[in-house]
């Protein structure tokens, strides 16, 4: 069991869109084996677009709406990469997700540098403290200088950077990377489309044809630029990277392969394997406990339409999860039978036998689970729950067709189970859809109709933000300041602006109010 919790490895990659994530996700499989020829992922994703229009509409705004854990492996290593979707509105389904991996790889552009979407990506990383290591991407095209790229982040995110690799020329002249601890000179060969592992020769800096192919002048400036780099940028400090003060930093190409092999094998090194818990009564479960715990953090309806089915995505904290194994569900205090577990490979799923902590196990769910539940053998474990977002835009939503009702009802109530968007009940007449963003009311709307059969539309509301407030102090409020109720009842007041939620705790000074339910 050991030896198999040492092996892996569970991260997630964070970047605005556009930076290459699902390039670079694809040549990770290339590089493990997992898939023989890249393009595998994108032509999947073109297929999945024929069949399904939700994900025209995630083509067409340019984005990746469905977070998936994939498995596969590399040099005798188990990685479990979870996918957080890049755009601003996902941020409660990204922020529950991260909280499943113990290191993150962040993605950068090399001609945009820090992005704001990676801006509040990073942020979350910092706080929970999970170790970033940074792949800089795009070096085949006209780059900022690496000096100016690592300057960006250090005074973006205010993390310091330590660059591992040095690259070798950028754009049309980009041909390859130093590696400056190794003091290894890495050439590569471009691939038709990088469909291939990308050839490389490998060399000393003082190699003479190395420094006859570079010619004389890119050769002084290699030589001078890591005398700099040297000079000014610190030395790579452990403690340092697990606390997220500091960032390793790599470059690369992930659409010709240029470093990729280079980030994987560090990765290896320097991301953690799974790591002990302390919960909130201050017990530590250590992932090689014999008892076996796992929580779940994301809730995914129809992931695939031919399934028709739930999935509870739960990550394993502790012990050996074996198939058909019976296990507490926290909430009910009820054992469940975990009989149909699956593991996935992109959208592809197969059943699961055994797995360890760090991995992701799919549950089928037959409504059976809520986001934040808890599963184990032995004492319950007291984790801290997870985080949840109060709402700042929200949509009523109304159906055009009375004959789908059923349909309807069904579907608001699944697809709200996912936790992405929050229900709440004004009146009795129609749902109201919470969020901290507006993409994410369409995509339900739009799901609504394509996996439903229940087309609605939505009238936005006039509220900003919302609060909960323990129900004790329902009654004590004025008939001035109407309650509403969340979907399990718990009230909730709703906000025209910031300014009126800040008059309210003037005026009320004794309503505690709260940016979450309270459990
Ligand atoms: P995302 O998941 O982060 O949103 O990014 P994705 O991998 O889809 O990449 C966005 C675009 O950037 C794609 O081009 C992709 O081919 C390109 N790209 C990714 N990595 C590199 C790189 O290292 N160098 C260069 N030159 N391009 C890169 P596209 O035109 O949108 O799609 P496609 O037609 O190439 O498939």
């Amino acid at each position: 069991m050991k030896e198999e919790i040492a092996k892996r490895r569970s991260f997630a990659m964070i970047a605005h869109p556009d930076a290459g994530k699902t390039t670079l996700t694809e040549k990770f499989l290339l590089y493990g084996g997992a898939i023989q020829l890249a393009g595998h992922v994108r032509a999947k994703k073109e297929r999945r677009t024929t069949k399904s229009d939700w994900m025209k509409l995630e083509q067409d705004r340019g984005i990746s709406i469905n977070t998936s854990a994939m498995q596969f492996e590399y040099k005798d290593h188990v990685l479990n990469l979870l996918d957080t979707p890049g755009h601003e509105d996902f941020s409660e389904d990204t922020y529950r997700t991260l909280m499943a991996v113990e290191c993150a790889i962040m993605l950068i552009d090399a001609a945009k540098g820090v992005e704001p979407q990676t801006i509040k990506l990073f942020k979350i990383c910092r706080e929970k403290k999970i170790p970033i290591i940074t792949f800089i991407n795009k070096m085949d095209l006209p780059a900022l200088s690496p000096f100016e790229l690592m300057d960006n982040i250090e005074s973006t995110l205010g993390i310091t950077c330590t660059p591992m690799v040095w690259p070798i020329g950028s754009g049309t002249q980009f041909r390859g990377l130093y590696d400056l601890n190794k003091q290894k000179l890495y050439e590569y060969e471009k691939t038709t489309a990088g469909a291939f592992k990308a050839p490389q020769k490998i060399a000393s800096l003082e190699d003479p044809i190395f420094q006859e192919l570079m010619g004389e002048r890119d050769y002084k400036q290699l030589l001078e630029d890591l005398d700099l780099a040297k000079e000014m940028l610190p030395d790579f400090d452990k403690e340092l990277f697990l606390a997220c003060e500091l960032t390793p930093v790599f470059f690369g190409s992930a659409v010709h392969n240029f470093g990729v092999d280079l980030l994987m094998d560090a990765f290896l090194e320097l991301a953690p394997p799974p790591q002990p818990v302390t919960t909130s009564n201050g017990r530590v479960i250590h992932p090689e406990d014999t008892e076996f715990t796992a929580f779940i953090f994301k809730l995914q309806a129809n992931m695939n339409k031919a399934h028709r089915d739930r999935v509870a995505f739960a990550r394993i904290t502790s012990g050996i999860f074996n198939r058909g194994m019976q296990v507490k569900l926290k909430r009910t205090g009820k054992t469940v039978k975990l009989s149909s577990p699956v593991s996935f490979f992109g959208q592809e799923r197969s059943t699961l036998d055994k797995a360890y902590p760090g991995d992701i196990i799919g549950l089928i769910n037959p409504g059976l689970y809520r986001i934040g539940d808890i599963l184990y053998t032995g004492e319950a474990p007291e984790y801290h729950p997870l985080p949840r977002f109060a709402p700042e835009a929200f949509v009523r939503l109304i159906p055009t067709d009375t004959n789908k009702l059923k349909a309807f009802k069904k579907g608001v109530q699944e697809l709200a189970e996912e936790g992405v968007v929050q229900l709440f009940e004004l009146d009795k007449q129609y749902p109201v859809l919470g969020g901290v963003g507006t993409l994410q009311f369409d995509v339900f709307r739009f799901r609504l109709e394509d996996e439903y059969g229940a087309p609605c539309r939505l009238e936005p509301l006039p509220y900003e933000s919302s609060r909960w407030i323990r129900p004790e102090d329902k009654e004590k409020l004025s008939r001035f300041v109407k309650t509403f109720s969340d979907d399990r009842g718990n009230p909730v007041i709703l906000f025209e602006s910031q300014y009126r939620l800040k008059l309210f705790q003037e005026e009320n000074p004794e309503i505690p109010l709260f940016e979450h339910p309270i459990e």
